[in-house]
């Protein structure tokens, strides 16, 4: 690959946290719309990986998971050495508030796993590394404003900051030794398997089954929501052709507040505003999230294809639909936002 892109599209891939949300979409998406990829999958399993998300691909023929954790150089310097093109690394330590309870292993991953790819390339100088970041890491936008990839980057909880230490590292080897290595920063993804404790999952599920939704402090906080497999084509066009040393941001600018959100999950649920129940605010809590996508859309012409509140109609019966996916995670812990927060610490 040449430091402009690469000239075809990378065959052998290496996706890291594939058993999670947004790595189990690209799978699928790769394995569906890449005839030639051939994908290794690996994740640590966390309480956030799940297998299930990748049951039907356990006898694919392009397909291999291997359960490993991204910080073992060893570990991955031998999957190079069995044939890698390119990476597209995802796996990280994902959920704000957790990272507010105990940032031990949202530095050891987000930060020390990017290290270890930065050395893995810097031997393999031939592989590209496609970064997954967020938006997060630019922390709240004012009314106005919209952030460019050369926005500061100025992140305000210990995610975000994990988020950006890896970018900067990845960045700064990049620098250094003129290895093919890009970044891509997404808003708030919404879609299938994910997992019941972000947003729209935990609402979605608890509507489902009767109970309240948790909606922290004045519900006014806004995030820009793209579908999964819109982020997916994104990062695919971004890992076949864009530039070496580049950042691109990708976004649908579809952006709400978690009170017209919540108000349109309940509408199609069929659940009326008594559901919702007002509780305290995140520590820190990013007012708005706003990111300009023009890069990546003039480059690479990439286009979101999905319209929101048809999407999040689609989310929704999904959720309907894959019961079985989502009960055997879903435990009270995830139900009841008083005990959950009662066992981190943050309320008397
Ligand atoms: P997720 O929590 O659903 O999945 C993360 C996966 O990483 C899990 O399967 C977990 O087991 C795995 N993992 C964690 N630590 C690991 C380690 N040390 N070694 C190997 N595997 C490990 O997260 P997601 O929402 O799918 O996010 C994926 C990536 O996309 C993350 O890097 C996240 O920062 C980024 N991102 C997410 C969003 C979003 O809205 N969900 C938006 C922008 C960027
Ligand atoms: O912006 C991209 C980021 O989106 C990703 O980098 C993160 O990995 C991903 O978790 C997500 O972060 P958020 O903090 O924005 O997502 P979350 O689903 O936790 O919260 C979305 C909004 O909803 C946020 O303003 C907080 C609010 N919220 C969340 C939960 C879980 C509530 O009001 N109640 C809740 O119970």
């Amino acid at each position: 690959m040449s430091a402009n892109g690469p000239t075809k599209s990378p065959e052998r891939l290496l996706v890291t946290g594939a058993a999670g949300f947004i790595g189990s979409n690209l799978v699928h998406w790769i394995l569906a719309n890449r005839p030639n990829a051939k994908v290794v999958s690996l994740d640590a399993l966390t309480y956030a990986g799940n297998l299930a998300s990748l049951e039907d691909l356990r006898d694919h023929p392009r397909h291999r998971f291997v359960h490993g954790n991204i910080c073992d150089d060893a570990l991955v310097a031998n999957l190079i050495d069995d044939g890698v093109d390119a990476i597209i690394n995802l796996a990280a330590h994902t959920h704000v508030d957790r990272s507010l309870m105990d940032g031990d292993e949202f530095v050891t991953t987000n930060v020390g796993g990017v290290r270890v790819f930065a050395d893995a390339v810097k031997q393999h100088p031939e592989i590209r590394f496609l970064h997954v970041s967020t938006d997060e890491v630019y922390g709240s936008q004012g009314p106005d404003e919209v952030a460019t990839e050369s926005a500061p980057i100025t992140p305000n909880n210990p995610y975000s900051a994990a988020k950006a230490g890896g970018d900067l590292l990845a960045l700064a080897y990049q620098r250094s030794f003129d290895l093919d290595i890009l970044i891509s920063r997404c808003g708030n993804n919404y879609g299938p398997y994910q997992y019941p404790e972000k947003m729209i999952p935990l609402f979605v599920t608890n509507l489902i089954d009767g109970h309240k939704v948790p909606l922290y402090g004045d519900g006014l906080n806004i995030r820009e929501w793209i579908h999964v497999e819109d982020h997916c084509a994104a990062l695919v066009s971004i890992l076949e052709r864009g530039r070496a040393g580049e950042v691109y941001n990708i976004t649908s600018g579809e952006g709400l507040t978690n009170v017209y959100l919540t108000e349109s999950i309940l509408e199609i649920v069929g659940r009326d505003k008594s559901f919702i129940e007002y509780v305290d605010d995140r520590p820190g809590h990013d007012r708005r999230y706003a990111i300009d996508s023009a890069k990546l859309r003039n480059e690479l012409g990439w286009e979101p294809t999905f319209q929101f509140d048809d999407g999040l109609r689609k989310t929704v019966q999904w959720y309907r639909d894959n019961e079985a996916w989502w009960r055997p995670i879903k435990s009270g812990e995830y139900r009841d936002y008083y005990k959950r927060q009662y066992e981190a610490g943050t309320k008397s």
